[in-house]
């Protein structure tokens, strides 16, 4: 019997992607189980929503580790710890050390607030206020694989929005939300059913089972 797909959710903040996620497994569309979710903010909604649900949550700070580099080993520590298959930077504000990148390589999700390569870095609401600044017509937000390079890895999944003439930051924030919301469950979803193939910078949602693909070939 395969197990369910095992979730770590990394989050700083409000949570609500972490919530669209847990209302996701609840409702039956996504078949995953969130065995971790970690923060590095004390007190915040997403780890009162993680233990709302009963959800083993755990805060690394940088003051509790005692800097920077003790706080990316720790949290390396907990992922590995956690025996997770999949990492989803879900509204997370600190950029992973590269031996967690590599141990988790093509298992590392980061959803971002703006059709990348457009807009990369920073946290939400720069992004979105980087693109009504541009002056773009259209807006949304990707799901992509972490790398070492940040905002950069191999897109997964985008979803766009229009960009309204009497738009704000927050209010384009709200519109691609709703998009966020969808996107980062579907996404995970292929993981679960083993359909995710990546080549290079392209990456491809096959209907058969990857795991499935190469047995065959072989056989
Ligand atoms: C989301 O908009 C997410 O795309 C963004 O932070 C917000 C977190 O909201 N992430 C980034 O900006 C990453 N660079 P949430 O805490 O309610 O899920």
């Amino acid at each position: 019997m395969t197990r369910r797909l095992r979730l770590a959710v990394l989050a700083s903040g409000r949570g609500s992607n972490l919530q669209a996620i847990l209302d996701s497994i609840d409702s039956g569309r996504l078949d995953a189980e969130v065995a971790l979710v970690l923060s590095n903010t004390p007190r915040c909604l997403a780890l009162d929503r993680a233990s709302q649900a009963g959800i083993t949550t755990c805060c690394i700070t940088n003051k509790a580790s005692g800097g920077r580099a003790n706080q990316l080993a720790r949290i390396h520590d907990a992922l590995v710890k956690a025996d997770v298959d999949l990492v989803v930077n879900a509204g997370f504000n600190l950029i992973l050390s590269s031996v967690t990148v590599e141990h988790f390589q093509n298992r590392m999700l980061n959803i971002h607030p703006s059709l990348l390569p457009a807009f990369a870095g920073g946290m939400a609401p720069k992004p979105q206020r980087d693109a009504l600044e541009h002056g773009v017509k259209v807006s949304g937000c990707t799901v992509h694989l972490v790398t070492d390079e940040l905002d950069a890895g191999p897109i997964l999944a985008q979803a766009t929005v229009p960009v309204l003439d009497d738009d704000t930051p927050d209010s384009l924030a709200g519109r691609i939300l709703v998009e966020e919301h969808k996107t980062l469950p579907n996404v995970i979803q292929w993981f679960s059913e083993g359909r995710v193939r990546v080549e290079g910078r392209r990456t491809f949602i096959v209907p058969e089972p990857v795991r499935q693909q190469i047995a065959e070939a072989a056989g």
